[in-house]
């Protein structure tokens, strides 16, 4: 037997303002995105936004129905819209607030186990990391991985 220990990075960011440059529009976008959250159940209204290769930023809210497990988390509103109509890009980074009662969600936005498999398997098309941003009232956190996530992935069956 062995004890083996696994160690995840993050890094936490004080304001919008302190977030790299090339991350700040793609922050505020996911903002602006929960605009378009359809939530009348849970009240709970997600943003997601993503930075394309190509620079292009695409969005995503989450979109509830009353039956409920038909509805969609806006991460994967985003991802599975973007793999549709620009399946030839990658994505670079990812952004996710949420919203309710009208302000940002004092905890972070961190997301779901569904989402984050869907995003892990957008890392492997791309070939390259993809970047998660969490927002939250007054702090955003940052990784660099999408395994930093969920680390001991589910990532197929053997042949
Ligand atoms: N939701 C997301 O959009 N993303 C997540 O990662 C977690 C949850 C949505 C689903 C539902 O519309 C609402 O938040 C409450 O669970």
């Amino acid at each position: 037997m062995e004890n083996k220990r696994l160690i995840i990075e993050y890094r936490e960011y004080s304001s919008e303002e302190e977030l790299p440059n090339e991350y700040k529009e793609l922050y505020a976008k996911a903002i602006e995105a929960t605009k378009g959250s359809y939530a009348p159940y849970s009240n709970f209204h997600v943003g997601a936004a993503l930075l394309l290769d190509s620079g292009e930023i695409l969005t995503g809210a989450n979109q509830e129905n009353i039956a409920y497990p038909s509805g969609l988390c806006a991460e994967r509103v985003a991802l599975f819209g973007a793999h549709a109509n620009r399946p030839e890009r990658s994505v670079e980074a990812i952004a996710i607030v949420a919203e309710t009662g009208g302000s940002i969600t004092e905890r972070y936005a961190f997301p779901c186990g569904a989402c984050r498999q869907v995003m892990i398997e957008s890392q492997q098309r791309a070939g390259k990391n993809i970047k998660v941003l969490i927002g939250s009232r007054s702090k955003i956190l940052m990784v660099d991985s999408v395994t930093d996530l969920l680390p001991f992935v589910f990532d197929g069956l053997e042949a």
